[in-house]
């Protein structure tokens, strides 16, 4: 063999080594809040373009049963979700779209529920198509929508961490409290966001009430991971369907998010690594046993 022929082939071993070492790394994180419309779509978004502006490829799940509210974010046209996947009328690339700065968009549609009924042949397929994503992916994050129903409680138990967003209205602290205390025994770390905030000691003071919160009654201690301003720019953003870490990326809004998002890639704090996709699917089809 030629010294070019042999380095080459290092080179390659070494390749397929890295490439080995890597699969399932994926960061999955969840992202809710206890009521709705305070923010968590647009922070998910935001949040990955700002991941995504830093190097990291990231690929978010729209698994809010709602409105296919990432895609209205995002200016995109209604296209196929997980359910046609789940059909074998489309393969997972088939619907995966792709958004601002690379990032790349999978809608769960009522394929997220159809999880709950899925035969191991069906479970398998799934998997693998999806383990797919998660090596190619260093963030996953989960828009799961609002609330406590069973399809948020399963992706939040899935996932290795939590973001809770939360604003400073008294209701949206209590119901973030009521969903922090229902997955309070499982194995997820969660961190909190103030979104709306008119100044850093309204943040702080709310981030305070829920920890107080926690660490009393249900011996959990939050992780405040930063906080995001009041912002007319928002409003403008969603009404444009560009986000603002696109169209305004000088606005308060978008230092907040890009704040948090040096704050999680610094911050390391999760339970254990994440198994990859499908362990996050297992669990997911564990829990509806
Ligand atoms: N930092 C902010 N400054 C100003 N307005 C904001 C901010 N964050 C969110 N909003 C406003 O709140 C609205 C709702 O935001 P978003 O859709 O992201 O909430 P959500 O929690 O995902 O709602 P849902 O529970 O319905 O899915 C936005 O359209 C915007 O008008
Ligand atoms: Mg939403």
């Amino acid at each position: 063999m030629t010294d070019q022929a042999f380095k080459l082939r290092e080179l390659i071993n070494i390749n397929s080594a890295k490439k080995e070492s890597v699969p399932g790394d994926a960061r999955i994180i969840a992202v809710s809040s206890g009521k709705g419309g305070v923010g968590k779509t647009n922070f998910t978004v935001n949040l990955a373009i700002a991941l995504s502006k830093m190097g990291h490829s990231v690929t978010i799940i729209d698994a809010d049963l709602g409105l296919a509210n990432i895609d209205i974010l995002l200016g995109l046209v209604p296209r196929y979700t997980l359910t046609h996947v789940l059909k074998q009328e489309k393969t997972l690339s088939e619907i995966l779209v792709e958004g601002p700065n690379g990032i790349k968009i999978v809608s769960g549609g009522s394929g997220v529920m159809d999880m709950v009924n899925l035969s191991p042949t069906e479970l398998n397929r799934l998997i693998d198509s999806l383990e797919h994503l998660n090596n190619e992916s260093d963030y996953i994050l989960i828009d799961t929508g609002a609330g406590l129903n069973h399809s948020v409680i399963s992706f939040i138990q899935a996932s290795q961490e939590l973001v809770v967003v939360v604003t400073s209205d008294p209701t949206s602290i209590t119901d973030a409290y009521a969903l922090i205390k229902n997955i309070s025994k499982l194995d997820v770390s969660i961190k909190v966001v103030v979104n709306r905030i008119e100044s850093n000691k309204e943040g702080h003071d709310v981030f305070e009430k829920i920890n107080t919160a926690t660490t009393k009654f249900l011996k959990l201690e939050m992780e405040s991971i930063g906080y995001i301003y009041e912002d007319q720019n928002v409003k403008k953003s969603v009404k444009k369907q560009v986000p603002f870490l696109v169209g305004f990326p000088n606005t308060l809004a978008s230092r907040g998010v890009e704040l948090i998002a040096e704050n999680l890639v610094r911050n390391s704090t999760y339970s254990q690594p994440s198994g990859g996709f499908s362990t996050f699917i297992k669990k997911i089809f564990k829990n509806k046993q």
